[in-house]
């Protein structure tokens, strides 16, 4: 079964109708590009995956749920327990450390401080952010910014990961080593990915990859 599943899915923004019947099936252990330019909608389309946006028209299933169906406090709770987001903008909380801030959906969700620390060490080590965990995020690069984000949308062990260009800033070594850790996570936990990015050339090691064009999938292999 899917871990999400989008059928038709339509949503226009500011009278521009930015996806236009998007199928989409998100799988256990599966890993997924889109890419597009910018302004196809991306964003828009990585939120209605991540439970953020809900479209216009078309449905959204997660775990086999028609997800209209939930209450605004269900659907947050999902998206606390299972999906990871990593937003383009890398969004920290600038009064938190950088361990805080990879601590906080573990918090939220109520897990003990001595069961944290593990899990948190494990993706700050693999992600390259040992050394930076009580910097502030201002005092962080860019690409290290991102890189908290991802550990913060992953500590949590979600079952679907939605990361809306997440190697934006990110030389090709460093893409290549989260790339790797995404892989793993992948095909030992069965974490489901979403990853858009504006490239339309580079080589990627996805299962499925595609385009956002006029407001569609297109499959590109
Ligand atoms: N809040 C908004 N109000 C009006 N239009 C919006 C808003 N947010 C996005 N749009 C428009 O919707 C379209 C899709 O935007 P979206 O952010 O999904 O594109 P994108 O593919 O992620 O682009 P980029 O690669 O630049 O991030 C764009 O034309 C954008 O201008
Ligand atoms: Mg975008």
């Amino acid at each position: 079964m899917s871990v999400l599943e989008l059928q038709g899915v339509r949503k226009t923004i500011g009278g521009d109708n930015v996806l236009r019947g998007v199928d989409l099936s998100l799988r256990p252990s599966r890993v997924v590009a889109v890419r597009g330019r910018s302004g196809v909608g991306k964003t828009t389309l990585a939120k209605v995956a991540a439970l953020l946006l809900k479209p216009d028209s078309g449905l959204v299933y997660f775990n086999g749920l028609d997800t209209s169906k939930l209450s605004e406090s269900e659907l947050s709770s999902t998206r606390l327990k299972y999906i990871g987001y990593v937003d383009q903008d890398c969004s920290l909380i600038d009064e938190l450390t950088v361990w805080e801030n990879i601590e906080l959906p573990l918090r939220l969700m109520n897990i003990e401080r001595s069961n944290r620390a593990g899990i948190i060490g494990e993706v700050v080590e693999v992600l390259g952010l040992k050394g930076l965990e009580s910097r502030r995020p201002r005092e962080l690069s860019g690409g290290q910014r991102q890189r908290v984000v991802l550990a913060r949308a992953l500590v949590k062990k979600p079952i679907l990961l939605v990361a809306d260009e997440p190697f934006a800033h990110l030389d090709d070594e460093t893409v290549r080593v989260v790339m790797g850790y995404i892989r793993q996570l992948a095909s030992v936990s069965g974490l489901a990915v979403l990853i858009t990015t504006t490239d339309l050339y580079a080589g990627m090691d996805v299962d499925e990859d595609y385009y956002l064009v006029n407001g569609v999938l297109v499959r590109r292999t």
